[in-house]
């Protein structure tokens, strides 16, 4: 692969600034979106003043910590516009994520926020390795969610031609990256496997392809994972990060001459790591739940932002940001099975290992007969390895790993190639099928 460090003179200045004037530019920001939040929002007016705190009393960066925590919730308690810190007609757009349950979350835009986030797109795609001139196939899903338009005005921004494919029609996907032939892809990391699957239907060697730079992202996928695409794909796959409470995409992002976690850009976005039961803020280093302070959004301004989302923060390498370690799961897809916590990307790790079984995978929870819960592994063979005895030892082989490595005890099956279920989008690695009434 292309070593493709980008020329430091390409870089914004505050990407390699110092962390003094980093800081600098975080407190005045941070005092600014605090009087916005408290002057504009009712709903954070009220919030501050139940918690007794005033803009006022930001001294430091350290004093955020004196402020009350936002909460998915509360966007649902005030759906639809009720969180907004500008009138309504000073939007320009606004998206939603669906949510399995209850009320989407809304979330708008004023033209500032639209313009700041296609910026720092355009910088999280230059970290990827992309540059003006590139095609940019972006497969990220297009409508209320904020992946592929947020992908795409980023990807205008820096300069690249955009190639606004969406989600789905996977034949059409490699029918179009090889006529087309761009350098970047935009995707969600599960459905790139299921773009592969149709690169391997078609006999054409996914290493042959124009591909260079995948910017993942939008759910967990492992380092294993990483090694597996960039090597069937010959091209860097790259971490990005973000949320459409917080933004959406382009939070934070990889760098493509390090890819060692991800830069926080932080002249936007200021992070904390709590502990997620006593909302202590936990020093650098410390595994906890990540919460964002926005720094510059006006339309909707986020105070402390409870993610769900677990990592720790690390120095900056390549850049002087701080980074997140890659994000091993969200606390909401935590299985407790039998007193261990276990995560998808754990069971995602230890199926990469097994050189029988494709990379897909889904996780079954059932109860017993004994009222104790059972985990299922749903995996496939790959069609060279479909006969039943190497899918009894392939089995095995899982068990044993997740057994020693993760400490469960699980059932696999592993089914034809092509019988797990296919991620258009994010893809969903667990099914509770277990009672609901508990
Ligand atoms: O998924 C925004 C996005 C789009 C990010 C495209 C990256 C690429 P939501 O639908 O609001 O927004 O979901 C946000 O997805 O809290 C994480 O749990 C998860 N997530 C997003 N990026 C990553 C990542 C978009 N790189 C939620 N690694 C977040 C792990 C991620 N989880």
């Amino acid at each position: 692969m292309e070593d493709l460090t980008p020329d430091r003179k390409s870089l914004d200045p505050i990407e390699i600034a110092s962390r003094d004037e980093i800081a600098a530019l975080q407190f005045h920001r941070m005092k600014r979106t605090l009087k916005h939040a408290y002057e504009n929002s009712p709903f954070y007016r009220q919030r501050f003043d139940e918690a007794g705190v005033n803009p006022e009393d930001l001294h430091t960066l350290a004093d955020l910590a004196k402020f009350p925590f936002t909460y998915k919730q509360d966007l649902r308690d005030n759906y639809p516009f009720g969180m907004f810190a500008v009138p309504r007609e000073q939007l320009t757009r606004i998206h939603a994520s669906s949510g399995t349950t209850g009320k989407p979350t809304v979330v708008g835009y004023t033209k500032g926020d639209i313009d700041n986030w296609a910026n720092l797109i355009a910088r999280s795609i230059r970290a990827s390795g992309g540059r003006p001139g590139d095609i940019c196939h972006v497969a990220y899903g297009y409508g209320l969610f904020t992946g592929g338009l947020g992908a795409h005005y980023g990807a205008e921004r820096l300069g690249c031609t955009v190639v606004p494919i969406s989600g789905g029609m996977t034949e059409r996907q490699v029918d179009l990256i090889q006529d087309f032939k761009p350098r970047i892809i935009m995707v969600t990391p599960s459905y790139m496997l299921s773009i592969l699957d149709e690169f391997r239907r078609r006999g054409i060697d996914p290493r042959e392809t124009s591909l260079q730079v995948g910017v993942f992202g939008a759910e967990p996928w492992t380092n294993k994972m990483r090694e597996e695409i960039e090597q069937v794909f010959d091209m860097h796959a790259v971490d990005i990060y973000g949320l459409s409470e917080v933004m959406g995409p382009g939070v934070a992002n990889e760098c493509v001459e390090t890819k060692d976690g991800l830069h926080i850009w932080e002249d936007h976005f200021y992070p904390e790591i709590i502990d997620p039961e006593t909302g202590e803020v936990l020093p650098d280093g410390e595994m906890g739940e990540l919460v964002f302070t926005t720094l510059t959004k006006e339309g909707l301004p986020m105070i402390r932002y409870r993610t769900r989302d677990l990592t720790r923060l690390l120095p900056g390498t390549a850049r002087s940001m701080r980074r997140m370690e890659k994000i091993t799961g969200r606390s909401d897809d935590m299985i407790i099975l039998r007193g261990v916590n276990v995560f998808p990307t754990q069971v995602e790790e230890q199926i990469l290992k097994v050189r029988e079984l494709a990379p897909h995978f889904q996780i079954e929870l059932t109860t017993g007969a004994n009222r104790m819960d059972n985990m299922t592994v749903h995996c496939e063979c790959l069609p060279e390895t479909a006969d039943q005895t190497a899918r009894d030892a392939a089995a095995k082989m899982l068990a044993h790993h997740i057994k020693s490595v993760v400490g469960v005890s699980t059932k696999i099956v592993v089914h034809d190639p092509a019988g797990v279920a296919r991620s258009e989008g994010k893809a969903k690695r667990v099914v509770d099928n277990r009672p609901k009434e508990r």
